[in-house]
């Protein structure tokens, strides 16, 4: 594999959930595969479980990770073809791109959208930059329109923990104060797409996801009724994609609680406000995998980072 950007990069999901298994069970096991490797961590966003995890993912392997607040410390990098530079941004992504993949054997990049400009987001513009002028693989840390480290943890904990042959797991939307990416949502999308489950969406009707990423899944509007028979309950807020970046609706009503939520495991990627998207009597209980969950983002990135190395 050269690169992981999307959830579309997984060739069998089958088979990669078993080797993560494998890795998890044994994870110093390729200790020597990424000796004197080193991984760049580029966050132009806030993150503790990814970067953390990919840090602990990439040590795992032996490699030495570095970790850089792009927004925060780095100068203000320009990614327009052609722009006179004289404004806010100081370096070009040509040079940018170049000099950190002469530091760098690996290029991990996390860039949120701006969720008033759709036709940039889904250009993916920081992601493809980097993919464009670097001279390194890119792993994709959450980009505008995708989270598949996420998307391949979550597929790992349903497999883990599923108690049927295809169990029905459920997406849920639920209210939140802040507008918020699509990106989560997306991959998980097109994670169970790939799985053998039964898979349905429950969201109000002006909060449907991209229908060339939901495509032929079920949308079902009436939460309660999605829920019906749940072996999973996997719950996000994200922003109306068709009023793009707006927030349509803070209906308390979706919220989860531990009466709605019935036998269903209840998944969240975190950070997640509590009372807010979900009461604490769900995250307090055995009902709740988020951690054991979490803990599966070092194994994903483990997994893609194993991938990458093995291919150079
Ligand atoms: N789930 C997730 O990506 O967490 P962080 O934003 O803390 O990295």
């Amino acid at each position: 594999m050269d690169h992981y950007i999307s959830i579309n990069d997984i060739d069998n999901i089958n088979s990669w959930i078993e080797e993560a298994k494998e890795l998890k069970k044994n994870p110093l096991k390729y200790i020597e595969l990424g000796r004197n490797k080193t991984l760049g961590l580029l966050f132009f966003n806030s993150s503790l479980r990814t970067r953390l995890s990919t840090q602990k993912a990439a040590l795992n392997l032996g490699m030495n990770p570095i970790v850089m607040n792009v927004s925060g410390d780095a100068w203000g990098i320009e990614f327009g073809d052609g722009t006179v530079m004289n404004g806010n941004t100081a370096e070009h992504i040509k040079e940018a791109a170049a000099v950190v993949s002469q530091y760098c054997d690996i290029i991990a990049v996390r860039a949120f959208p701006t969720l008033n400009d759709k036709a940039k987001d889904e250009s993916e513009q920081v992601l493809m930059s980097f993919k464009k002028y670097a001279s390194v693989p890119i792993v994709n840390m959450e980009s505008a329109t995708g989270h598949p480290l996420q998307g391949l943890t979550d597929a790992i904990t349903i497999s883990e923990h599923a108690k049927t042959r295809k169990p029905k797991v459920v997406l849920s939307w639920a209210p939140h104060i802040k507008a918020l990416p699509h990106a989560v949502a997306n991959s998980f999308t097109q994670a169970m797409q790939k799985m053998d489950v039964e898979f349905v969406i429950t969201n109000p009707e002006c909060y449907n996801l991209n229908p060339e990423i939901t495509g032929k899944t079920s949308i079902i509007h009436n939460q309660e009724e999605a829920f019906k028979n749940a072996d999973f309950v996997y719950v996000k807020n994200w922003s109306s994609y068709e009023s793009y970046g707006q927030i349509l609706n803070t209906d308390p009503n979706w919220m989860i609680t531990k009466e709605k939520l019935g036998n269903a495991k209840f998944m969240h990627c975190l950070p997640v406000r509590r009372n807010v998207i979900v009461e604490d009597a769900v995250l307090d209980s055995d009902s709740s995998i988020v951690i054991q969950q979490a803990n599966n983002r070092t194994f994903a990135a483990q997994l893609v980072l194993k991938k990458i190395l093995e291919n150079a």
